[in-house]
């Protein structure tokens, strides 16, 4: 062969070895499989058989990682059509239309928040294309969970729901690109909420028809379930994940936290819905086991305490109790998961958790707020308990428990208790009044009150200590663009039809977004009580996924994602009731 002809053969050999590596022509030569999965019309109603499987890809592939501690036997979701109807849960907005002038103030409420979600994310588009964050005062990006682009994956369902189509699409396609491979240690809580949940939600937004987001949801859930690949099936919550890539063998914590564990539910539970795949639905249903067997075995029986040891499986020890930060999602999801699972099957297991553990809220964890205008409001709190007969509870609040009064009503609506219903309202109004009462109508992170003895209303008492009527202390001032508050004002006018949660949602989105507003998006605040607010340069991807969306969603039509179709996971994003 002549030496030039043979060297521009080599070329091209090399180059198609470098193609047929990059996976552009895998079967080149074979016929191509069918498209993932096929196009559907609807979301399935039962779970599909025989399950989905993701096409081949050039991503990293968490299903050829071995599994070091196999399953033996999976728990299995029901394959049948579900008719059980639950209770309604939102109010029936048909029997009092509203008229043309509410109306008319409904939609202009609704158009700037709109507005000021367009603004973020054009900012985010402009600035920080795919970057876990925007930075709201400065103009650049950082990087927070995992790199993956937290704001982008976190915003996909609002963009929906906001009718912003034109840029859903653009950030489906960008979605697409996401590589999710070994890269150091993952917070698989986070993980889960933002990202897992974003892409679910908007799958199922889109009638389950863009089965690109889909095929991104089993990537990423493939590497989430390889994180319960331990001796007990226990996930660990912070995972090196280049370790368990390489079959290094990985433990769950001796010290952990009982969010961490108890908040994959309704994500997997989702995926195992879509996917016929009941690996993932096999992982929470070995963790809700564990929770209910020692549920009524801790130091405060109903309640599971903040730390426990997910190695040793003990739930049972820590006696520090809370509705807050690291305890949060593990009881919003256990009336959602039975929402979720339409109260079949093991639905039974969550519906009993939910109300030992309610009970135990309301009569411990609930206290009223001395006020100066006797409000007659209930502020979710923390307890330290050491036997039945010992316990103690605090007077902090902090703005991430102000969820609580969403849930109850919600639970109270599903498992047709009024009391829950009520219970609820008072915590919602709770959170109102400390934002109608704060300088600047925004409530502060964490701070305190005096507690009344009971839930009855008590004189308010001046010589008290105060630095400002109704609050005691402020421990952290800042307020970092949270939704709770929102959100339960969300639940509470869906649930109610009570229009004045619409009014007092307007008051809450015009103080927020006159402190937070910067050159660019939004800001976290620094400090609440003082003249100057001082924006941060921090604009956490939570904003554009709950916050803004819980706004819009007030002021929308009830029918939009309504609560009796849909099921919201702790970062705002709705799942499909199926059936
Ligand atoms: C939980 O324990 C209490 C006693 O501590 C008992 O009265 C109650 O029946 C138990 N509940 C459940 C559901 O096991
Ligand atoms: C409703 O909730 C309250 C407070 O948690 C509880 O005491 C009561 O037994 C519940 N009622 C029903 C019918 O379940």
């Amino acid at each position: 062969m002549h030496p030039r002809r043979w060297r521009w053969t080599a070329l091209l050999l090399c180059i198609f070895s470098f193609l047929f590596y990059l996976n552009y022509f895998p079967l080149w030569i074979l016929p191509s499989p069918p498209r993932f999965p096929y196009v559907q019309k609807s979301c399935p109603t039962t779970p599909p058989h025989p399950p989905l499987k993701p096409p081949p890809g050039r991503r990293f592939n968490w299903r050829d990682v071995d599994t070091q501690y196999p399953v033996q036997k999976f728990e299995q979701l029901p394959r049948t059509a579900v008719k059980k109807e639950l209770p309604p849960v939102q109010y029936d907005f048909s029997v009092d239309p509203p008229s043309l002038y509410d109306e008319l103030m409904r939609k202009r409420r609704q158009a700037a928040v709109k507005a000021a979600f367009a603004r973020c994310w054009t900012s985010y588009k402009e600035r920080a294309w795919m970057k876990d964050e925007l930075q709201p005062v400065s103009g650049g990006s950082k990087t927070t969970f995992g790199g993956w682009g937290a704001t982008l994956v976190d915003s996909l369902d609002t963009l929906w729901i906001m009718n912003l189509k034109e840029d859903f699409e653009d950030a489906v396609s960008a979605v697409t690109q996401i590589n999710f491979k070994p890269e150091g240690e993952v917070n698989m809580f986070e993980t889960t909420i933002r990202y897992l949940g974003g892409l679910l939600a908007a799958y199922d937004l889109t009638d389950c028809k863009d089965s690109r987001l889909l095929e991104k949801a089993m990537e990423l859930g493939d590497m989430i379930y390889a994180s319960f690949d331990t001796p007990n099936r226990m996930p660990v919550t912070r995972w090196d994940s280049v370790k368990a890539s390489k079959g290094v063998k990985q433990s769950p914590a001796a010290n952990g936290i009982i969010a961490e564990l108890a908040s994959f539910s309704l994500e997997f539970t989702r995926l195992s819905q879509l996917t016929g795949d009941m690996r993932y639905y096999d992982a929470v249903a070995r963790v809700t086991s564990v929770l209910e067997e020692q549920q009524n075995r801790t130091k405060l029986p109903g309640l599971w305490p903040v730390g426990i040891d997910t190695q040793n499986l003990d739930l049972t020890r820590d006696n520090q109790f809370s509705l807050g930060a690291m305890a949060d999602s593990a009881y919003e999801y256990l009336g959602k998961t039975y929402q979720l699972l339409r109260g079949v099957g093991s639905a039974s297991q969550y519906k009993k958790m939910y109300e030992l553990s309610m009970n135990a809220v309301i009569e411990h964890l609930l206290f009223r707020p001395m006020v100066p205008d006797q409000a007659d409001i209930l502020m979710p709190t923390s307890v330290r308990a050491n036997s039945a007969s010992d316990i103690r509870q605090g007077d902090t609040a902090q703005h991430l428990a102000c969820f609580v009064g969403g849930m109850l009503a919600l639970g109270g609506r599903l498992f047709q208790n009024k009391t829950h219903v009520e219970a609820g309202q008072r915590v919602t109004d709770a959170c109102v009044w400390t934002y109608q009462n704060a300088p600047h109508g925004i409530m502060p992170e964490m701070f305190s009150m005096h507690a009344c003895p009971t839930h009855s209303p008590c004189p308010y008492d001046a010589s008290k200590t105060f630095v400002y009527p109704g609050f005691a202390s402020i421990s952290d001032a800042r307020y970092i663009l949270r939704p709770e508050a929102i959100e339960s004002v969300f639940y509470m006018y869906r649930i109610t039809g009570d229009t004045s949660y619409q009014d007092i949602a307007w008051e809450m989105f015009q103080a927020i977004d006159s402190q937070t507003r910067t050159q660019y998006a939004n800001a976290a605040i620094r400090d609440v009580s003082t003249e100057n607010t001082e924006r941060l340069d921090s604009m956490e991807s939570f904003w554009l996924a709950e916050t803004l969306k819980y706004f819009y969603l007030v002021f929308s039509e009830p029918g939009l994602v309504s609560l009796d179709d849909w099921v919201f996971n702790t970062e705002a994003h709705p799942f499909r009731l199926m059936g």
